[in-house]
């Protein structure tokens, strides 16, 4: 385990988490190494076939966990420019790079095209011909995945389910064969692949061997129209456990077999992961001193330094996160709200939590943190954004330092 009591106090790998709160100060989110290569060997040992993993990096961009990843042979999934940009600058080779997201611009697809990505997973056929005119322009050809809705319930959260026919993603599946048809008459586009994503935090293996099946079956229709598919991505969505009584995702091992059996008559064709939440999800935890403490009639209050400005999912989502002391002492223990600083009333971490109580000047640890943790962080309020750190061993690495003042200003005019 990479994030464990020792003594009764935390420690990431052999690092004691005290040490990195005293020097660095909170909110300071905290990355196990081990723990992202730990994942990332377990996702590309799962899969038998010949396959490509690409870390979906808007789950944590940092360049040294992208790094980290890169190295062990990783892609990208990326979304938007500065995605790409960072992909780049992380060492991730572009031939591993898929690009997702419906309102990609032309400015975004040309950088794309520059840098001769394995394929744009486009979600619409107007993006089809802004990318045809974009790669006419630069005299290219550019490869090409549709992003497919197969209209399947992921059965997780409403805000990122993403696979169901009423969300904004992908083409509708009926819509699939005519749109390639479409594609293949167009001289600057070479049909690829095909992707569909249908939601995050995914806790059951049926949602996604059901979309495999159905795109299994577009690419045998697509194979009657002389259209070959060459790669296959399913995107992520593989889920971690937040909350140890309710969550139970498949294993990896169960997930990659499903995948594989839905797609085992087309081998040659390369399959394409997209993991974000798998590979660091559990991997990084944010650390927030306790500040105050307040009972407003019989509510207790535990008011902490970091806020949803740092960590977004319990506001956004009512996402369960353990909270615990980084110093575990026994007894006194105390039903509370965990709550930020910010003028919000959804600025929470956890309500009606139980938690040895903490005194003030204290830290705590807010666990699962690694995904969408700091990547939706923002200066709401105008906090100065945490720094992140990574362990590895008995050392740690400041990987981003605290936002100061003067950061906060950047780039305003007066
Ligand atoms: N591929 C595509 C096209 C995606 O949209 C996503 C996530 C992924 C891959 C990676 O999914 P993962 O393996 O991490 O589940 N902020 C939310 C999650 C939003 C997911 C957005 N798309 C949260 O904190 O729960």
């Amino acid at each position: 385990m990479e994030f464990e009591y020792k003594n009764n106090e935390l420690y990431v790998e052999d690092v004691r988490v005290n040490d990195i709160a005293e020097s660095v100060g909170t909110p300071v989110y905290i990355y196990s190494k081990k723990h992202f290569m730990e994942q990332f060997n377990k996702f590309d040992k799962a899969f038998s076939r010949k396959h490509c993993i690409s870390f979906a990096i808007k789950a944590n961009s940092n360049l040294n966990v992208i790094k980290t990843f890169a190295e062990l042979g990783s892609g990208a999934d990326i979304v938007s420019k500065g995605e790409l940009f960072r992909a780049l600058k992380a060492g991730i080779e572009p031939s591993k790079m898929v690009f997702s997201g419906v309102a990609k611009t032309k400015d975004e697809i040309k950088y794309a095209l520059e840098n001769d990505i394995m394929m744009i997973n486009l979600e619409s056929v107007d993006e089809l011909y802004a990318v045809n005119d974009t790669a006419k322009e630069m005299n290219k050809k550019a490869r090409i995945a549709f992003r497919i809705n197969p209209d399947v319930d992921p059965k997780t959260h409403p805000y990122i389910s993403t696979g169901l026919k009423k969300n904004k993603f992908g083409i509708p599946y009926d819509e699939a064969v005519e749109s390639y048809i479409k594609a293949r008459n167009l001289d600057n586009i070479e049909i690829y692949g095909v992707q569909f994503h249908i939601g995050s935090q995914l806790l059951d293996s049926t949602p996604i061997y059901d979309a495999s099946v159905k795109i299994a079956q577009l690419i045998r229709e697509l194979k009657k129209e002389n259209i070959e598919i060459k790669a296959i991505d399913v995107g992520g969505g593989l889920g971690v456990v937040y909350n140890k009584e309710t969550d139970a995702p498949p294993s990896v091992e169960i997930y990659a077999n499903q995948i594989e059996k839905a797609f085992k008559e087309f081998p040659d064709a390369l399959l394409v992961c997209e993991p974000g939440r798998f590979l660091v999800g559990n991997g990084g935890i944010l650390v927030t001193q306790v500040v105050y403490h307040k009972t407003n009639i019989n509510k207790n209050f535990i008011i902490v330094d970091a806020g949803m400005n740092d960590l977004i999912r319990p506001s956004l989502y009512g996402a369960y996160q353990e909270i615990q002391p980084i110093k575990y002492k026994k007894g006194n223990k105390i039903v509370c709200d965990i709550v930020g600083p910010i003028c919000e009333t959804s600025d929470s971490f956890a309500r009606d939590y139980e938690i040895e109580n903490p005194k003030n000047g204290e830290y705590l640890a807010v666990f699962s943190s690694g995904a969408y943790g700091f990547t939706m962080s923002s200066n709401y309020n105008s906090k100065t954004r945490p720094a992140e750190v990574m362990v590895e061993k008995d050392r740690y690495k400041i990987i981003r330092q605290r936002e100061n003042l003067e950061d906060l200003i950047k780039g305003e005019i007066l």
